[in-house]
C-alpha cells in the first residue's frame, strides 16, 4: 500500500496545554489540516521540523481603531492624557480625512499585524462623519487583504448616537453599506437616558440588519456609568448572547463590591463577551486620580473565574490616544498579566487564550474556521518559545516565523 501524501507535514510541534514532552505531528493539505497526530506516518511534499516549538492558531486582534492608526501628533500631541482630549484632537485630524489616507493607514497596520502572526482583526469605524470616509476606506480595505487577512468592521459612532443631529442615521447608512457590527458609545451621550436609549436603538439595528454588536461600554473611571447592565439585559431579552461585546468597561474596576457581585450573575445570565485593552486603559485612566491611582481596567481575572469569555485588544496603535503600539499582542497579554495581576501559571495561560481562542470566540467565528483540528483551515502559527508562558514572558523577542503555512507563498508577498 503506498504511503499517504500530503502537501505539508509539520513535525514535533507542542500545541496550547500539551505538557512537557508531548507533541504531535500536523499534516497539511491544500489549505486544510488533514490530521493532527502524535506520529503520521505519510510524507509531506515539504517536511518542516518544528523542534518542538509552540504550535497555535493566529493571534486575535479584537479590538482595533485602523482609522485613526498612525496618527498620533496630528494635528497635535494629547498632553493630558486623556480619553476626551483624544476625542477632541481625532475630531480635528478626521475633517482632513481621504479614501486614500484612510486605506494606506490601515493597511500598513495591518501589515505590521500580520507580520506577528495576527490573521483575525476586528477594527471600529468612526461613523459620526457625514462622508463616511473611514467606514468606505475600511470596507474597501477588507475586500482588499481578504486573502491574507480577515478584517471584520464595526459601524462606531464616535461622537454619539445622540449626540449630534443624523449620527442615528449615519449608523443606520453604515450597516446597509456593510460593515459586520454595530457600535456605540453610551457614557459618551449627552445624557444618562440619552445612554440607555442608545442601547437600545444599537440592538434595533442589530436585529434589523442581522449583524453583530460591539459597543464601548462605561470606559470612564466614572463609578456611576453602569451601561453595562442595560447591554447585558438587551442581550438576555433578545436573546443575542454571544453575538454581543461589551469593549472596554473600565467603570466596572470602580463599582463597589456590592454591586460588582450583583452585576456579575446577570452577566454570566447575559452569556456577552467581553474586550479588554490593558495597554491603553492602564494610561488613559486615572487620570483625574490623586493617590491611590485605580489601574482603570476591567474585571479581567474575575470575568474570567465566573467563566465569561474575556479577549484582549490594542485599541490603538500610535494615534490620539495612544501615541505607542506595536501590533503585537504579546504586549497585550504581558500587559494584562501585570494590571490584571493574573501572574499564576493557568492565569498567564488565560491571558495567551485571551489573544487567540477566546478572541475567536469574540469575533464570532464559528468553530469551523479557527483552531488547530482535522478539518480547519491551515491558519496557525509557529512561535520560537516552548510553551505559551515562555511566549508572554519574553514577548519583545518571541515572533511568528510561519503563518498560515499553505498560504505562506502569497502571505509573504503581501506583507514584505
Ligand atoms: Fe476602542
Amino acid at each position: 500500500m503506498s504511503e499517504q501524501k500530503y502537501s505539508i507535514v509539520l513535525r514535533d510541534c507542542r500545541l496550547l496545554g500539551a505538557g512537557d514532552r508531548e507533541t504531535v505531528d500536523i499534516a497539511i493539505e491544500d489549505d486544510t489540516i488533514a490530521a493532527v497526530s502524535p506520529r503520521i506516518s505519510g510524507l509531506g511534499d515539504r517536511e518542516i521540523d518544528i523542534k518542538g516549538k509552540l504550535v497555535c492558531p493566529p493571534f486575535v486582534e479584537s479590538h482595533i481603531h485602523l482609522d485613526s492608526a498612525l496618527t498620533a501628533g496630528e494635528p497635535r500631541w494629547n498632553q493630558s492624557g486623556t480619553l476626551f482630549e483624544g476625542i477632541q484632537i481625532w475630531g480635528q485630524r478626521k475633517q482632513g480625512l481621504t479614501l486614500n489616507d484612510v486605506k494606506k493607514r490601515a493597511i500598513e497596520t495591518l501589515r505590521l499585524q500580520a507580520s506577528q502572526g495576527i490573521l483575525f482583526v476586528r477594527s471600529h469605524a468612526d461613523v459620526s462623519e457625514p462622508t463616511l470616509t473611514a467606514l468606505q476606506g475600511l470596507l474597501e480595505v477588507r475586500e482588499e487583504v481578504k486573502d491574507w487577512m480577515t478584517l471584520q468592521v464595526v459601524a462606531f459612532p464616535q461622537d454619539g448616537i445622540y449626540g449630534s443631529p443624523g449620527n442615528d442615521k449615519l449608523l443606520d447608512k453604515s450597516l446597509d453599506m456593510g460593515a459586520d457590527a454595530v457600535g456605540g458609545i453610551p457614557h459618551y451621550e449627552l445624557t444618562r437616558e440619552d445612554g440607555v436609549k442608545s442601547v437600545h436603538r444599537i440592538f434595533e439595528l442589530a436585529e434589523k440588519y442581522n449583524k453583530l454588536i460591539d459597543i464601548h461600554c462605561d470606559e470612564i473611571d466614572d463609578e456611576q456609568s453602569r451601561f453595562l447592565e442595560v447591554v447585558a439585559a438587551c442581550a438576555i431579552r433578545s436573546g443575542a448572547g454571544s453575538r454581543v461585546t461589551a469593549s472596554h468597561t473600565t467603570a466596572f474596576g470602580s463599582y463597589n463590591n456590592a454591586y460588582a457581585f450583583k452585576l456579575m450573575g446577570i452577566l454570566q445570565k447575559s452569556g456577552i463577551n467581553f474586550i479588554a485593552n490593558p495597554l491603553i486603559n492602564i494610561t488613559l485612566q486615572g487620570r483625574a486620580d490623586s493617590y491611590p491611582k485605580r489601574r482603570g481596567v476591567t474585571r479581567v481575572k474575575e470575568l474570567w473565574q465566573h467563566g465569561l469569555n474575556v479577549s484582549l485588544g490594542h485599541d490603538c496603535v500610535q494615534d490620539p490616544w495612544y501615541s505607542l503600539g506595536t501590533g503585537n499582542m504579546l504586549d497585550v497579554a504581558h500587559m494584562a498579566v501585570h494590571v490584571c495581576q493574573m501572574t499564576g501559571m493557568a492565569e498567564i495561560a488565560a491571558c495567551f487564550n485571551m489573544v487567540t481562542v477566546n478572541g475567536a470566540k469574540t469575533l464570532y467565528l464559528g468553530d469551523d474556521n479557527y483552531g488547530i483540528d482535522a478539518g480547519k483551515p491551515a491558519n496557525l502559527i509557529v512561535l520560537d518559545a516552548e510553551d505559551c508562558y515562555d511566549a508572554i514572558r519574553r514577548n519583545m523577542s518571541c515572533k511568528p516565523f510561519l503563518a498560515r503555512v499553505s498560504l505562506i507563498k502569497k502571505f509573504r508577498n503581501c506583507i514584505q
